[in-house]
C-alpha cells in the first residue's frame, strides 16, 4: 500500500517544494490549503509532472473542519505541519491579538492536527514541525519567534508523548528561505540579515524540502525531539568578522 503524506500549507513556498520532494520519495501526498486558486495550480501543475498529489481546502485553525477531513483519509505515515504566517510588528506594536493570530495557525492548528491525525497513526509514523531559526529570538516580530519558540516546546513534548507509539516528532528551523512569506519583510532588515548569514544568501524550499525528506523517510527511525537548523549557518551566531 502506498504510504500517505499530509502536507499543510503546500499551495505555497516551502509546503509547496515539500509536497513535491515527499511525492517524488514515493508518498501519495496530500496538500492541506486555504487558498483555493492556488491549491488547484499546484495539484495540476504536480499531477501533469506525473507526481501522486491531491489537494483538499481547509482552514486549519477551523478545528472542526480538520478533525473531519482528518476522518476522511486513510492512516498518515508522515504528517509535515509548515503552514504559517509572518508579519512584522515593532516591539511596543504588538497587540494581544497579534498573538493570537501567530498561535493560532503556528501552535494550536499544528496541535489540533497532529492529534487527530496521531490517533490513527501506525509505527514508524513521523511528524515535522516547521520552526524557525527566528526562534532563538530576532527584532521585530515578536509575536512570530514567540509561536516558534512555542512550536519547538510542542515538538519536544510531542516526541516524548508519541515515542512509546513508535512515531517519531521533529522539527526543521529554516533561516531566511526565498518565498513570498519573505517578502513581507522590510527588503532593508533583508539586507542586513543576509548579511549575518556565513552563506550570504537566502535558502531555497528544496533546502528545507531536503530535510523533511530525510526526517519523513521509513529509513529514518531514531531520531526525535530534535530541531533540525537549515539556515546557511545563521544559527552559528556572531557577526561573522
Ligand atoms: N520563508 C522563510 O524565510 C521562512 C523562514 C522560517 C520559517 N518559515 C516557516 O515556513 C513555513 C512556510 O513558509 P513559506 O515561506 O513557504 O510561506 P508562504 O506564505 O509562501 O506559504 C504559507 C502557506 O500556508 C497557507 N496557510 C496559511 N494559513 C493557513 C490556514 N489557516 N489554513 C490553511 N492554509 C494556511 C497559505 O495559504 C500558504 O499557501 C511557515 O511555517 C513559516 O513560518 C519560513
Amino acid at each position: 500500500m502506498k504510504r500517505i503524506a499530509v502536507v499543510t500549507g503546500g499551495a505555497s513556498g516551502i509546503g509547496k517544494a515539500i509536497a513535491r520532494r515527499l511525492a517524488e520519495d514515493g508518498f501519495h501526498a496530500v496538500i492541506l490549503d486555504r487558498n483555493a486558486e492556488q491549491l488547484k495550480s499546484v495539484v495540476n501543475l504536480y499531477r501533469g509532472a506525473g507526481l501522486d498529489v491531491e489537494g483538499r481546502e481547509l482552514d486549519l485553525t477551523d478545528a472542526t473542519a480538520v478533525r473531519r477531513l482528518v476522518e476522511d483519509l486513510p492512516s498518515v505515515d508522515a504528517l509535515v505541519n509548515n503552514a504559517g504566517l509572518f508579519d512584522e510588528r515593532g516591539f511596543f506594536d504588538a497587540d494581544p491579538q497579534d498573538f493570537r493570530r501567530m498561535y493560532e495557525i503556528n501552535l494550536v492548528a499544528v496541535a489540533t492536527l497532529t492529534q487527530a491525525v496521531a490517533a490513527g497513526m501506525r509505527p514508524g509514523g513521523k511528524v515535522v514541525n516547521i520552526a524557525s531559526r527566528a526562534y532563538l529570538g530576532a527584532r521585530n516580530h515578536i509575536h512570530y519567534v514567540a509561536s516558534k519558540a512555542a512550536l519547538v516546546g510542542y515538538t519536544r513534548a510531542c516526541a516524548m508523548e508519541l515515542g512509546p507509539r513508535g512515531i517519531l516528532v521533529n522539527a526543521v528551523a529554516p533561516g531566511l528561505i526565498d518565498t513570498p512569506m519573505l517578502r513581507a519583510l522590510d527588503p532593508e532588515r533583508m539586507a542586513a540579515q543576509l548579511a549575518l548569514q556565513p552563506t550570504g544568501r537566502a535558502g531555497r524550499p528544496e533546502d528545507i524540502a531536503n530535510a523533511v525528506s530525510f526526517l519523513a523517510d521509513p529509513k529514518m527511525e531514531f531520531i526525535t525531539g530534535q530541531v533540525i537548523f537549515v539556515d546557511g549557518g545563521k544559527s552559528l551566531g556572531g557577526s561573522g568578522a
